[in-house]
């Protein structure tokens, strides 16, 4: 395999640097996305949505991105493909990579799945959710989106809140906000958090009344029920009333702060819907500026030259 391509597996790979320029290239992209312009850096690129997970964010953002780029795209959907036939991951993505595509974006349920990939293909791999694992992308999305507010996150309290042990978007957004100077809380059902959390480098708290008004950020996350073995709280009423982030907890937050959610929203469980669509929410501007950072990464990772220039 090459050693010059640019894979994107895991949060814990982007530097400050890097984020910060995907960040001013994403910025740079704003306007020709605003202005429905399409640019022209990946003409003659081809890049493979390799998507094993549903999505309707992930995989949209990434089509909508490489065509805005002027790329083209394959959607590969594991329910009409011939993984029903029992066709395995590691077959698949040799078969697509014969065709002579340049990228794989992958979406599997198995944590470390791109990575594997990454030894048995030659093309560059982006990780799009694995498992519990990572969601690079996501985590570069909702920094970039939390930077629109605050100019810096140095210092910044970000609170996470929910199913901590099940998310790809907690750990990788736990990795990212570290690097950037972000200090994270995280706050759930004793059942929904890793082992040791505080081994993630983060503060623990028990209830969410203890933080809401002293952070800056709160994200909320899914109740990921397709990952839970058996039910792991009592019920999703007890989770709503004790976890969930109503109307009254919101009223707990400083003016400024702003909440976040990765999408899907389960409206009335992790979030209530006056609290989802209220003045703090920032859920439609994380979609937004999802299309635009993997813009900036599909740059980085298949066109270096024009994304050093559009960085400086
Ligand atoms: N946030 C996110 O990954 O959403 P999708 O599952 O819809 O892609």
């Amino acid at each position: 395999m090459s050693t010059s391509i640019r894979n994107l597996f895991s949060a814990k790979d982007i530097s400050a640097e890097l984020a910060h320029k995907i960040f001013k290239v994403a910025r740079s992209l704003e306007v020709s996305l605003k202005n429905q312009t399409a640019l022209s850096v990946l003409s003659g690129k081809t890049c493979v949505n390799l998507f094993f997970e549903n999505s309707t964010r992930t995989r949209m953002s990434f089509e909508l991105a490489i065509r805005k780029l002027g790329g083209n795209v394959l959607n590969f959907t594991a329910g009409s493909s011939s993984t029903q036939k029992g066709e395995t991951l590691i077959d698949t993505a040799k078969n697509i990579e014969a065709m002579r595509p340049h990228a794989l974006i992958v979406r599997h349920s198995s944590g470390g799945s791109p990575y594997v990939l990454s030894k048995y293909v030659s093309i560059p791999i982006v990780n799009a959710g694995d498992g519990f694992h990572q969601h690079p992308t996501q985590a570069l999305l909702d920094a970039f989106t939390m930077l629109s507010h605050f100019g810096s996150l140095e210092g910044k309290k970000v609170l996470i809140l929910g199913d901590i042990a099940h998310s790809r978007v907690a750990r990788s957004n736990i990795d990212l906000l570290k690097t950037l100077g972000a200090k994270i809380i995280v706050c759930g059902p004793p059942t929904l958090m890793p082992p040791e959390p505080k081994a993630l480098g983060v503060e623990v708290a028990l209830r969410p009344e203890d933080v809401l008004s002293s952070v800056d950020v709160v994200m909320a996350l899914r109740m990921q029920l397709e990952r839970q073995n058996s039910m792991q709280i009592p019920s999703l009423g007890e989770y709503t009333a004790i976890w969930g982030l109503s109307v009254e907890r919101e009223a707990l937050l400083k003016n400024e702060a702003i909440i976040l959610h990765p999408g899907p929203i389960n409206r009335g469980v992790e979030i209530s819907p006056e609290v989802a669509d209220g003045r703090r929410s920032v859920i439609l501007d994380q979609v937004f500026n999802g299309v635009l950072i993997r813009m900036a990464v599909l740059t980085w990772i298949l066109k270096p030259e024009e994304f050093e220039k559009w960085a400086k």
